[in-house]
């Protein structure tokens, strides 16, 4: 018996908070289903590159297709491109339209996900592979760009993230991705327990939380050149929260009642850590240098 409107999957995950698996971003993704009551738009999990204060609901759709449209823009047209941690690959339908590679490879460590947008990657000309970001099962020197759209806090190690990246990538090759870094460390309980609800209810490790300096330092460190970061938190985090506590409000979710109670527990703790600034949001653009002749 599970309680009225939870699957198994959010047991899973409620008992998994407790301690996480081998793969705890798979445990989250399978509680959230296909259905997330809170994403911006059907199929998204993005924030979204919002215009506005968040205040406008008919603005969420436009802004979680921008923010991939301003990632995906960087990479280099009609090449061969790797999505890594697609989502349910509606981001690769507007990655298809913005580059138009010639070859469009979705990776994802959540199998049901894959499953769930298996006709929007279809309709990407996309195919999906389930891996790990950090293990990447593809030869050296195979990609012209990799984008990477809010997951790489959730990977085992950003370290290993880039280096597979800049390995797959061929000279010249473009990496362009978006991430969540930690502006400073929580001080105090109040921040504590924000930072740790934030930690168990995703399923993140604890060096998930990195700053931008120590994220683009890991990028250069892979061999990374021309990096280019930029923090949009003003335009995605704080319209992102203010539209998601809206519709709680309005009672516009559509979920259950008692999934509504844990999400506003969870965006209280989120609020915490925008408000008193802990937490950003990172634009990263990266190239794999030319061969040296
Ligand atoms: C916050 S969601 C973002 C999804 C999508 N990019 C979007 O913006 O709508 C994070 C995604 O990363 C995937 N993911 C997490 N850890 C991963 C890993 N180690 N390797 C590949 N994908 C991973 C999750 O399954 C999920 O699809």
């Amino acid at each position: 018996m599970t309680p009225r409107g939870w699957t198994r999957a959010n047991l899973r995950h409620v008992l998994a908070m407790l301690r996480y698996g081998a793969n705890p971003a798979a445990t989250v993704y399978d509680s959230i289903g296909p259905d997330f009551f809170l994403a911006l738009a059907p199929g998204w999990l993005n924030l979204g590159l919002w215009e506005g204060d968040g205040g406008d609901p008919s603005e969420a759709p436009v802004a979680v297709r921008r923010l991939v449209e301003r990632i995906a823009a960087a990479l280099p047209g009609g090449g061969d491109v790797l999505d890594v941690g697609n989502g349910l690959a509606a981001q690769d339908l507007v990655i298809a339209a913005t580059v138009r590679p010639r070859s469009l490879t979705a990776v994802n460590i959540t199998w049901s996900q894959l499953e769930a947008g298996r006709d929007r990657l279809r309709e990407a000309g996309a195919r999906g592979v389930c891996a790990d970001a950090c293990d990447l099962p593809f030869a050296d020197v195979s990609f012209d760009g990799v984008i990477s759209v809010e997951a790489a806090f959730h990977f085992p190690s950003r370290e290993r993230f880039f280096r597979e990246a800049f390995r797959v990538l061929r000279p010249g090759g473009v990496l362009a991705m978006s991430d969540l870094p930690t502006v400073r460390l929580p001080q105090g309980p109040r921040e504590a327990l924000a930072a740790v609800a934030m930690l168990r209810g995703w399923g993140l490790r604890p060096a998930a939380a990195a700053s931008p300096g120590t994220i683009v330092a890991t990028a250069a460190g892979a061999g990374f050149v021309d990096i280019r970061s930029e923090l949009v938190g003003d335009r995605v985090v704080a319209p992102a929260l203010r539209f998601v506590r809206d519709r709680l409000d309005a009672g516009r979710d559509g979920g259950p009642r008692t999934l509504g109670l844990a999400a506003r527990a969870m965006l209280s703790q989120a609020d915490v850590l925008w408000e008193r600034g802990l937490l950003d949001y990172l634009l990263l653009e990266a190239r794999k240098p030319e061969r040296k002749s």
